[in-house]
């Protein structure tokens, strides 16, 4: 059994991790500023795990207030999520992400290196390739130019433990980057309820079919792709916080010398109609969904090569496009009622 500490373990991905997390037998201890997350999750994850979630009110930027978590507890392994990641809103406020997600993880590293916390885990995405010349994309691929800050704040993030795994080579690095995730955990207690407006595909998809918006708008149709539309790797979020479960693990049984990084997704590259197809015949409905110009700063097509993943983690998708959008849908209906 390990003791993890979770930043942003009230968020998406962080809350679904705290289920997987528990329910292999590790403890957690969960921070979060709430900033685009609301406290009310930890009912649910106790719901779902049927245990107590021992969480905070941290704000990383307050050193002072991560120390005293640091000083309250040994960790054997933190895994951090906590940092903004709308593409667009960094584009019109790309000092709050900078500050939020570089500036948060400094602090968050030096109580590492302070209090001796031997193992990190680090939420990247895909977006650090940017538009990749050859797909699928593999961990090797050439990280690309970032399309936005929210996609520079990641690729950062990823040299800054470059930089630190130099200095501190007793401390442990895992760059997990994500693909597209979505879906809800099948209890239907927990899924994507960010504050800010949702501005990812599948909960758009959903907040349109239950009446929260008039239509889609699907960016752009001209694209080189099969139908026109950009393709995405969709990963089921309960996959995606497996993943994380199996890299705390990894670090901690291999520790491994050098950063492992690793792609989480499908393998499966699906259009925006395809995923939109996909909605309708799970729910048995029709989706009102019309073209527009292409979205600024979305790259054509990316999809995932996960065989490292598999190879060293042990990890691969148990759910697929179905259950993802099964789940979402649900969990629209539940949130909705
Ligand atoms: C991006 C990042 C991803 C990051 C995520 C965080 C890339 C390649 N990916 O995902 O790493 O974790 O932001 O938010 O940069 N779409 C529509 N209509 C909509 C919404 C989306 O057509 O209303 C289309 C988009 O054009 C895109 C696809 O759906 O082709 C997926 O978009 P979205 O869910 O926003 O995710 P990404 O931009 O791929």
């Amino acid at each position: 059994m390990a003791k993890v500490l979770v930043t942003g373990g009230a968020g998406y991905i962080g809350s679904h991790t705290l289920v997987d997390l528990i329910d292999h037998g590790h403890a957690v201890v969960s921070i979060d500023n709430y900033l685009n997350s609301d406290p009310s999750v930890y009912q649910s994850v106790e719901k779902i795990t049927n245990s107590k979630i021992d969480y905070e009110d941290v704000d990383l930027k307050s050193m002072p207030d991560l120390k005293r978590v640091f000083e309250e507890h040994t960790f054997d392994a933190v895994i951090h999520f906590a940092a903004l990641k709308s593409v667009g809103d960094s584009v019109e406020n790309p000092l709050s992400y900078y500050e939020n997600n570089i500036a948060g993880m400094v602090n968050l590293l030096k109580c590492l290196v302070e209090y001796g916390v031997e193992n990190f885990i680090f939420s990247s995405s895909c977006s650090v390739y940017g538009n990749a010349d050859e797909l699928p994309v593999v961990e090797s691929t050439p990280i690309g130019s970032a399309e936005s800050p929210y996609a520079r704040t990641k690729q950062i993030g990823e040299q800054i433990i470059a930089d630190v795994s130099v200095a501190h080579p007793d401390i442990r690095f895992c760059v997990l980057r994500y693909f597209n995730p979505a879906g809800a955990h099948p209890s239907i207690l927990i899924g994507e309820s960010a504050r800010n407006k949702a501005n990812n595909l599948v909960p758009v998809i959903t907040e349109t079919a239950i009446g929260k918006r008039a239509a889609l708008h699907v960016f752009g149709d001209n694209y080189d792709t099969r139908d026109g539309t950009c393709i995405r790797d969709y990963i089921h979020v309960m996959d995606l916080a497996h993943a994380h479960t199996l890299a705390v693990e990894y670090l901690i049984r291999e520790k491994p010398q050098s950063i492992a990084t690793f792609n989480l997704g499908s393998g499966t590259g699906s259009t925006v109609l395809e995923v939109i197809k996909t909605f309708e015949q799970v729910a048995d409905q029709k989706l009102n969904f019309k073209m527009v110009d292409r979205r600024p700063g979305d790259v054509e097509a990316v999809y995932a090569d996960y065989s490292l993943a598999k190879e060293l983690l042990g990890w691969s998708p148990q759910l697929d496009l179905k259950d993802i959008m099964r789940t979402a849908w649900a969990w629209e209906q539940h949130r909705s009622k």
